[in-house]
């Protein structure tokens, strides 16, 4: 077995665990102010890392890299960048969660060579087919590759579900989160990636951000959500 195969485990789920699931989802809300002082402990961060690592991806391609900001002072360096991730970057962990750009995600490129290869191991033949379905993909179907843009977005969508992943298995441990996007994404990317040089800004860029640890006051508003009339469609 490759450091790369998980081990799964295939348990059913209960009632009860489902409801466990939905508290802790209803637990869940975009904290406004973290208690510094109170620090994630190791092995709950771990399971959290286990979340965002086992978050499925569109190919399985794992376009998304974590970098975890515990240094103060670029925290500080961070502050003016942003209008609402200040409290968040005083939490016990944050991270920022990198995107791949296109030049990461053409077929033949380092990267995706090594999922193919290493990572799921996949055999000549089918590395062909896939050759043939992703050019179709990524010009036709999803049209990823029309512009960096649209590459860069489609990478970031991926690092959402890494997010929610990451959300979730957080308040199901107890903790408190908050997703991040009130910032200057260039900026935020120039300062941390060529600035500080803590990512090839070529490689990656920001799709979001995320700060976790411990409340430091009860929400202030009740949690609104529309009806489920009014989300879903049966037809
Ligand atoms: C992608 C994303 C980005 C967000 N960015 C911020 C942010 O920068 N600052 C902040 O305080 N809240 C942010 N939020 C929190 C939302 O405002 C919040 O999730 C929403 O109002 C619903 O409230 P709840 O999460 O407490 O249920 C963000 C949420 C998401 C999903």
């Amino acid at each position: 077995m490759s450091k790369y195969t998980i081990e799964t485990q295939h348990t059913s789920v209960s009632n009860l665990e489902r409801q466990d699931l939905l508290n802790a989802m209803m637990y869940r809300h975009a904290c406004k102010k973290f208690d510094s002082t109170k620090i994630i402990g190791e092995d709950d961060w771990n399971a959290i890392l286990d979340a965002a690592r086992l978050a499925p991806t569109s190919l399985g391609f794992e376009p998304f890299k974590l970098l975890v900001i515990q240094n103060k002072e670029i925290r500080e360096q961070m502050k003016p960048l942003g209008w609402r991730i200040q409290a968040g970057l005083e939490a016990s962990h944050f991270v920022v969660i990198l995107a791949r750009r296109k030049q990461e995600l053409e077929i033949d490129s380092d990267y995706i060579t090594h999922i193919q290869n290493e990572v799921k191991e996949l055999p000549e033949d089918v590395q062909n087919l896939y050759k043939d379905f992703y050019a179709r993909f990524t010009t036709e179907d999803y049209k990823t590759f029309e512009s960096e843009r649209a590459a860069f977005d489609w990478a970031s969508k991926q690092a959402y579900i890494v997010l929610a992943n990451m959300l979730i298995m957080a308040a199901y441990e107890g903790i408190d989160s908050v997703p991040l996007e009130g910032f200057h994404q260039d900026n935020m990317t120039h300062l941390l990636g060529d600035e500080l040089g803590l990512f090839d800004t070529k490689q990656f860029g920001i799709a979001v951000m995320a700060a976790f640890g411990y409340r430091g006051e009860e929400p202030r508003r009740p949690k609104t959500r529309r009806t489920m009339d009014e989300i879903v469609m049966v037809k």
